[in-house]
């Protein structure tokens, strides 16, 4: 797959895959407070389509059709308001349920804290419920667990030096 993975900025050159990406993230946290209807979901991608600045929402599809959109991840700000001090967040890595596996979710996730650092960004949180062992893997500390929408998740950061 990763030859034929392409990764790219949504507002720049994927504009027209929007609702593909709405349909993803709601798709997947429908049930969570932050996604429980697709016009929040929109709200919240729309705030990241200035091209080439802070905050972002990158897409991967593969060359055999471009058109289709196989996962997404964003870099947001101040995702929890508890945790205001926190400013940057990896937030929404989702990769569509057939295409997992394949390597997607770790390109995104690598080109989003690529393009964070080459923005300035020197240390990115995230919380998760389930992957917390794939974020280690990719250098990611586990600071603390937290209570999210009722779920106990692990908050971690990374340092961008
Ligand atoms: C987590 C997720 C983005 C990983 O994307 P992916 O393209 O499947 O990931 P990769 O192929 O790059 O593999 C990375 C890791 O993801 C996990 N993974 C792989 N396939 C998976 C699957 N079918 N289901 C769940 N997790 C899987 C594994 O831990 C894997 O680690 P490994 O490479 O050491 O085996 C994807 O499974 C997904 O969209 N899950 C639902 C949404 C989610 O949990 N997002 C993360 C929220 S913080």
């Amino acid at each position: 797959m990763r030859d034929n993975l392409i990764i790219c900025e949504l507002s720049s050159g994927r504009r027209d895959a929007f609702s593909q990406v709405v349909d993803l993230i709601y798709g997947q946290w429908q049930d969570m407070e932050f996604c429980s209807d697709r016009e929040k979901v929109s709200v919240r991608i729309q705030g990241r389509m200035i091209a080439g600045r802070l905050p972002f929402c990158y897409v991967a599809s593969s060359t055999d059709d471009p058109s289709v959109i196989l996962g997404t991840a964003s870099i947001s700000l101040h995702e929890l308001p508890d945790l205001n001090q926190r400013v940057y967040w990896l937030s929404e890595v989702c990769v569509a349920a057939r295409h997992r596996g394949r390597g997607i979710g770790r390109e995104l996730i690598s080109a989003c804290i690529a393009k964070a650092r080459e923005l300035g960004v020197r240390e990115l949180s995230l919380y998760t419920a389930r992957q917390r062992d794939l974020y280690r893997s990719m250098g990611w500390t586990h600071d603390a667990d937290i209570v999210v929408d009722g779920e106990t998740c692990a908050l971690m950061s990374i340092a961008l030096t």
